[in-house]
């Protein structure tokens, strides 16, 4: 492995790192979406909970959400930012070692989370689930990314800081931030704290949080990943470099007030509700300003959409981006909340974003690097590249609209009167009626989830074989 890490060692740049944390991505979208595949077979037959507690559904889920956002999503964000960082500054990572030890803590913290969570051991804060001394070691790795990553920023050999960095940036510090406040706690042993935040507090503070995870963790980062890769693999400059400014500000500066808008018709006071549904319906303008540039990106190379499979998950990834922003402002309104909370609507809009967006556009990046990385010239295969983008579209498209149905559904019968005002259905007809289109979002999900195979067979054929001959640089003339 070694001589292997040698023998790809970049003159200049430190790939080693983003090659672990490139291929790490892989492996932990194969293992946080078959917890999704597993789950998902949950709710359409309960017997697969094998009636133990450390495989039911109550604990697979948070492993399953922690997996793909931490594990899957924090490995391509710390790969590309790592990488983007390196090119864009002309510096190499301003320490190797600090560098190895954000990969192997953050490693740690995954396998940690792997062990706590099957066995019952939570915060029960959602997306924050993990206990006190996990926690811990987060912020020291997280620190330690900031320290890597602008510690490269200031030593940047050119004058200039790309906009991709000034997303990573945002990223780096506001999750810190959210992190360290909303994990605030008294220890009562290794494995249970109380928050110091009590009753209606805790929950503005955990969804301040929760929004944020999904506004920093889950968009700002991957809008870092859309302004190197999409122009890199268009080969075109980014569109206006100018709006990209004006969307970093906006963004960073609106979605920071939205969480309220997962506590509708709660304790928290009527005030703070409308705010957050404000500055939601707000966020639609940033969100698709930032849409619009990424995608007008491509004037003038539509065409290689034909040919690029790579491109082609860019940009339907953008158009995802763009879906679920829109549907996120419209499903913050309190009146269109009423129908939509509780139900499969926000499971299909979560992965609208989480299928759609983020893993289509983490998956276009690692297919655009792992060749670099590797030395070679292109993907083993760019037909099977071509499939995978075909599994994952469909099987994305499937998951979302079996959840709008179904969430549609659910809303409409909870809220069914009959006339002399008692209910129209019982919880448990709602459910009955929800079975189908959970079979059809388990089809969806496990049609994505071979996609994903697909991608690890290819990247591994990548890696290992020689340079073939038609990946050889064509020896035509001198300047070859
Ligand atoms: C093969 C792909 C996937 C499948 C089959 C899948 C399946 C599921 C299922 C069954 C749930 C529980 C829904 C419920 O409680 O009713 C869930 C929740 C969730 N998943 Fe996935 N998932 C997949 C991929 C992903 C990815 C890639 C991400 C993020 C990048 C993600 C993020 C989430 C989140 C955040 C939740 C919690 C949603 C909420 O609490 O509202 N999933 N997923
Ligand atoms: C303008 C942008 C967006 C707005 C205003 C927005 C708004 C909302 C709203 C109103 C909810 C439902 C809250 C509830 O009823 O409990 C929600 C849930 C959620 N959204 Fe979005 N959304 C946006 C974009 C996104 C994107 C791009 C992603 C993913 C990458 C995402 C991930 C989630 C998740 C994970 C939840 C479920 C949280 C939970 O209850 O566990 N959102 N969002």
């Amino acid at each position: 492995m070694s001589e292997l890490n040698s023998a790809l060692d970049h003159p200049t740049y430190n790939y080693k790192v983003v090659r672990q944390f490139a291929i790490m991505t892989v492996a932990w979208g194969i293992v946080g979406m078959l917890v999704g595949v597993l789950i998902a077979a949950q709710l359409v037959w309960p017997a697969l909970n094998f009636d133990l507690p450390w495989t039911s559904f109550g604990r697979l889920r948070p492993l399953h959400t922690n997996a793909v956002i931490f594990a899957f999503g924090g490995s391509a964000l710390f790969a590309t930012s790592y990488y983007v960082v390196q090119r864009t500054c002309q510096a190499r990572l301003i320490s190797d070692k600090l560098a190895a030890f954000t990969f192997w803590g953050w490693q740690a913290v995954i396998v940690l989370a792997a062990i706590t969570l099957p066995l019952g051991i939570t915060t029960s804060k959602e997306y924050a689930e993990l206990e006190w001394p996990i926690d811990v070691l987060i912020a020291v790795v997280w620190v330690s990314y900031a320290v890597v990553f602008f510690g490269t920023i200031a030593k940047r050999a050119v004058s200039h800081i790309y906009v991709a960095n000034w997303f990573y940036g945002g990223f780096i510090i506001t999750v810190a931030v959210l992190h360290i406040l909303n994990s605030l706690a008294m220890p009562v042993d290794l494995t249970k704290s109380y928050p110091v935040y009590a009753g209606t507090v805790d929950a503005m503070v955990q969804w301040w949080y929760g929004h944020n995870a999904v506004g920093f963790f889950l968009t700002a980062g991957f809008l870092g990943m859309m302004y190197y890769f999409v122009p890199k693999q268009a080969e075109r400059p980014v569109y206006s470099y100018r709006l990209s400014i004006v969307h970093f500000w906006a963004l960073i500066a609106v979605y920071i007030w939205a969480g309220p808008h997962h506590l509708h018709y709660t304790a928290l006071p009527d005030w703070a509700q409308s705010l957050g549904m404000v500055m939601s319906i707000i966020l639609l303008a940033p969100s698709w300003g930032g849409m619009i540039n990424g995608m007008m990106t491509l004037s003038g190379a539509w065409h290689k959409l034909r040919t690029d499979p790579i491109l082609r998950f860019l940009v339907v990834s953008l158009s995802f981006y763009g879906m679920s922003t829109f549907e996120g402002p419209m499903m913050s309104i309190k009146t269109v909340n009423a129908l939509s909370h509780y139900t499969d609507w926000t499971i299909g809009h979560v992965h609208s974003g989480a299928l759609g967006w983020v893993a289509m556009i983490s998956i276009g990046s690692v297919y655009h690097l792992i060749p670099i990385l590797f030395g070679k010239e292109r993907m083993y295969s760019v037909d099977l590249i071509n499939v995978h983008f075909w599994m994952s579209t469909i099987g994305t498209v499937l998951y979302i609209a079996s959840m709008w149905v179904n969430g549609i559904l659910q809303g409409l019968m909870w809220r069914a009167y009959n006339q002399d005002g008692t209910l129209t259905y019982t919880f448990a007809e709602s459910v009955e009626a929800s079975h189908a289109g959970y079979l059809v979002r388990l089809i969806g999900g496990a049609i994505f989830f071979g996609g994903m195979l697909i991608m690890a067979y290819n990247v591994y054929m990548t890696a290992r074989r020689e340079n073939p001959a038609d990946d050889a640089v064509p020896v035509t003339s001198g300047a070859a």
